[in-house]
């Protein structure tokens, strides 16, 4: 043979025969494609957020968040019995109501606007999927912050921790399945667990919103509830430049209670998202915002990317980085997507 000499040797400067390892081989066909994923995607690991606006006589589109709207009480009722029948895990749900005070009474009044809605969605679907709700003052007060504010104007923690507590009893007696508090205040995940506990409300999960950081990506999400919020949240949300710091409010959430710890958001923060999965034993959520959401819908719109096959991409790689559940926009068309290939 060329290269060989008559005992089958190599002779120096022949080429070295170097068997080529072929990870291509695996990717061949849709079916060895399909059996090798290392991630799958499926609607019982989706949760959809969604909006419900007191005095609507119909559902109002949200201008920066295309495909996304304002409920009604029915029209919310009608959207989570489609989610339920789609097979999704769950709904968040967020009030808007139509008076703020600078305490966010509304929030803890029983006919609040969020409290009557998860009544109405639970008497609709029952256990179908889970009734969440998020629980913060910041779309009840008038102020637009997360919490009561001193009368210097700094948002005061330990009086915030009280409402939560109230506000966490309210959406319990109107029979919520998990409540979400987002605002950021320290101690708030064990406040709402012994406030629960104490009423009789053990069986109530908490979703804490635990690394949440002061993002720009929430932008479309003021529009989406009529935010009155001027200046921002950087004295409470985290700092985009820490991701240990992340890992730590999801242990302190852990020790507090927390059923399920949730970063967010996901893309600019995947990081911390594996970070906190390999840190924690509890469920791992993310929250795919409204920016992101907005992001690829635009973009979408311009004809500059394939949007069905971008929001895929984005969840899988939600997904990938550690989260067992997701929150997006995009939950009930991803799962008709999953569903009709
Ligand atoms: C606070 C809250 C926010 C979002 C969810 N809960 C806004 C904020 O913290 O500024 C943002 C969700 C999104 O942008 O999709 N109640």
């Amino acid at each position: 043979m060329a290269g060989e000499d008559a005992a089958g040797r190599r002779r120096a400067g022949d080429p070295v025969a170097v068997p080529v390892v072929r990870p291509r081989r695996l990717r061949r066909t849709p079916g060895l494609r399909r059996m090798v994923a290392e991630t799958s995607l499926t609607p019982g690991q989706l949760v959809l957020p969604m909006f419900v606006r007191e005095g609507l006589d119909e559902p109002r589109p949200i201008a920066s968040m295309p495909g996304v709207v304002q409920h009604t009480r029915d029209s919310l009722v009608k959207a989570v019995e489609e989610a339920a029948e789609l097979g999704l895990g769950g709904v968040m749900l967020f009030g808007v109501p139509a008076t703020r005070d600078e305490r966010g009474s509304g929030a803890v009044d029983p006919g609040g606007i969020l409290n009557v809605a998860i009544t109405d969605v639970v008497a609709a679907v029952g256990d179908a999927l889970t009734v969440m709700s998020d629980l913060c003052l910041d779309e009840f007060t008038s102020h637009g912050h997360c919490g009561v504010l001193t009368p210097d104007g700094r948002v005061d923690n330990d009086e915030t921790l009280k409402l939560y507590a109230d506000m966490a009893l309210a959406q319990a007696d109107a029979g919520v399945d998990m409540v979400g508090p987002s605002g950021m205040m320290d101690g708030q995940v064990g406040v709402v667990r012994a406030a629960l506990d104490a009423a009789g409300h053990a069986e109530v999960g908490v979703l804490a919103y635990s690394a949440k950081y002061a993002s720009a990506f929430y932008g479309p999400f003021r529009e989406a509830v009529d935010s009155c919020l001027e200046g921002d949240r950087r004295t409470y949300q985290q700092d985009p430049a820490n991701a240990v710091e992340g890992v730590r409010e999801a242990l302190l959430d852990v020790a507090e209670g927390a059923d399920i710890v949730m970063v967010k958001p996901a893309l600019a923060y995947l990081d911390v998202l594996r970070r906190v999965r390999d840190a924690v034993d509890v469920p791992v959520a993310a929250y795919n915002i409204s920016g992101e959401y907005a992001m690829v819908e635009a973009a979408a719109e311009r004809g500059w990317i394939d949007r069905e096959a971008a929001i895929l991409e984005t969840l899988l790689s939600i997904r990938r980085a550690g989260a067992d559940v997701i929150l997006t926009y995009w939950a009930a068309e991803a799962a008709r997507l999953l569903r009709d290939g």
